[in-house]
């Protein structure tokens, strides 16, 4: 098992291109089965998360390799429409192979994705849309059992605007008779780059990044190539890092305005940003301020994705600022691994204020979940001595290469 070791307290200085989005890439593999033929996906991550919807698409039939920096999928042998329990666990996520499964199939099972280390992850909105386009849902010993042989396009109205039941309802009205309507849809960037993908596989859907999306069902679809959109939260992370460490970073291939909220709080915090077409520049001291209330919600709001990463860029600011995550109930375990380093964080519920502390020190710490990952990477970069961080499985489904990426700035950075 491997562990990254940081020697804390360098400045960072340089230029990075920013990999494809993994929360991008993860419903275009699974909608790559709606077309019984090629697609192929430049620009995707190579991530642990990525070679475990490869092993999905594989046993569904499916062929799936890389060429190069294309993956090539080719979907037109698919002729299963399980996915067992053991590629279910590998990741969450897998459970919107269900809408496109069943789009392409008019059946589909799948293991239920269970609880994660986020705390309760439902499906109920995921199952609502599906049963409400007409797919029939029995779930029984964990499974879910769906047949849909006439799927009929309606509109769906979603009460709450989550980015996965959006996914698996746009896929599974991509095979429904007519037009789905879906209301109060999310309006990640993701959203947007799924509907390109769609779009340019033949697929007729629009409004996306609005919220309300509208899909014609049961369109002739064709081979395609599509290049996966930059992922907005490993920028964000490469921005608190260097915010936190000191320094100047040059993001190349980014969206800035997908990065507005984060480079808000960033430039709140003391440092200089500047951004141009597909690249945003950082300046900062490296001694940052405290920001007042940083609440995260469904986008355009701050990405829950980015709160325990800019909580780490902040723990040596000067004042206190107030997180508030209104996302998931569970979001603040990274907590209790940055105060081994001395970081002054007290949680209650929801909220979790920083007390910036004038010096982090190195310790050993373990990954809780990606982004909580991520968030002991930037401050193993600003304390004192050497930081080793365990458990980087879970760095590794989000990011292709961060000791390559952190190095290249000047970090002290290593894989033992
Ligand atoms: C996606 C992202 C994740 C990000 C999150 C919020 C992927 C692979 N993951 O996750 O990185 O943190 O969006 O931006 O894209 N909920 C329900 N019932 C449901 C579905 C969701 O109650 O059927 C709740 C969830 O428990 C959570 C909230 O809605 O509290 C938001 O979840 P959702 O937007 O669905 O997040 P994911 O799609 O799981």
């Amino acid at each position: 098992m491997s562990h990254i070791v940081i020697q804390g307290g360098r400045k960072l200085e340089g230029t990075l291109t920013v990999q494809g989005a993994k929360n991008s890439v993860l419903p275009i593999l699974a909608a790559t089965i709606l077309h019984p033929g090629r697609t192929t996906l430049r620009g995707c991550p190579h991530l642990s998360d990525v070679e475990a919807s490869i092993r999905i698409l594989r046993h569904l039939g499916c062929k799936a390799d890389w060429a190069g920096e294309d993956l090539v999928v080719d979907a037109s042998a698919l002729d299963r429409w399980d996915v067992p329990d053991h590629l279910m666990r590998e990741m969450r996520s897998s459970v919107v192979f269900l809408g496109a499964i069943l789009a392409r199939m008019g059946w589909a099972e799948l293991s239920h994705p269970g609880g994660c280390e986020l705390g309760p992850r439902p499906i109920d909105l995921h199952l609502s849309a599906l049963r409400q386009l007409g797919a029939c849902l029995r779930e029984e010993s964990g499974c879910i059992c769906c047949t849909a042989q006439h799927m009929a396009g309606r509109e769906i109205v979603l009460n709450m605007p989550s980015v996965g039941a959006t996914e698996n309802a746009m896929l599974a009205a991509c095979g429904a008779e007519g037009e789905t309507v879906l209301v109060n849809a999310a309006r990640e960037p993701e959203i947007w780059d799924l509907q390109n993908f769609l779009c340019g596989m033949g697929c007729k859907v629009r409004g996306a990044g609005s919220s309300t999306i509208c899909i014609q069902g049961r369109q002739p679809t064709s081979d395609s190539l599509h290049t996966v959109m930059p992922d907005r939260i490993v920028a964000a992370t490469y921005l608190a890092a260097v915010a936190a460490a000191g320094g100047e970073v040059e993001l190349r291939r980014v969206s800035h305005g997908h990065l507005s909220t984060v480079t808000a709080a960033l430039h709140a915090a003391g440092c200089q940003i500047s951004g141009g077409e597909g690249q945003v520049v950082l300046r900062s001291q490296g001694r940052l301020r405290s920001i007042g209330t940083v609440r995260t919600a469904p986008y355009p709001g701050f990405p829950t994705d980015a709160q325990a990463i800019l909580m780490a860029a902040l723990l040596r600011a000067k004042g206190a600022t107030v997180f508030v995550e209104n996302i998931f109930e569970n979001r603040y375990r990274h907590v209790d691994e940055l105060c081994r380093m001395g970081a002054d964080i007290s949680v209650a519920d929801r909220v979790a204020v920083v007390t910036g502390v004038p010096e982090l020190c190195g310790a050993k710490v373990r990954c809780t979940d990606l982004r909580g990952g991520a968030a002991l990477m930037v401050a193993g970069l600003t304390a004192k001595g050497e930081t080793r961080i365990e458990d980087i499985f879970h760095i590794q489904r989000g990011y292709e290469d961060p000791v390559r990426d952190l190095s290249a700035l000047g970090a002290e950075i290593r894989l033992e």
